[in-house]
């Protein structure tokens, strides 16, 4: 495995430890690297109220943009599942608010296997700003 994406695992295995799932029981870690190349990781965060939860993707996201950067060039997304789990919907949605089309979407699964993506492939007809320019 190439060595930014060893770091990006190694992040998204470390901050899923600290994902706070007492409901579902599924942990979620991600890892964002930006075109700067920095790093920004999320844990998913649920709530009694189950419609609350943030998940990882989002609050790596949050993490991103408090910090100043706004272009995703990769991300890695790791669970304790056999199987390589996507992002959901919504995360799609609003990965897309700050990727391309080729942004690449690692995804890691309990053995460390890992499938990738581009984002295009997950999401092909997103609804983005261009939509919103006059
Ligand atoms: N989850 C994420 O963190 N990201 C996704 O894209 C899918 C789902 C979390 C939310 C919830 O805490 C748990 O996984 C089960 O749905």
């Amino acid at each position: 495995m190439e060595n930014t994406l060893q770091t990006m695992y190694q992040l998204a295995q470390d901050v899923k430890q600290c994902a706070y799932a007492p409901y579902s029981h599924f942990q979620v870690g991600a890892c964002l690297l930006t075109d700067s190349g920095s790093f920004h990781v999320g844990c998913n965060v649920e709530n009694a109220s189950y419609g609350l939860t943030l998940c990882a993707e989002a609050s790596a996201l949050a993490s991103m943009v408090a910090s100043g950067k706004q272009k995703i060039s990769a991300i890695v997304i790791t669970t304790d599942s056999t199987q390589f789990c996507p992002p959901c919907g919504a995360c799609r949605q609003r990965l897309m608010e700050f990727a391309t089309p080729t942004m690449k979407v690692h995804l890691f699964n309990q053995e460390g296997s890992h499938q990738g993506l581009s984002m295009v492939d997950l999401f092909p007809f997103p609804f983005d700003k261009t939509f919103l320019h006059r």
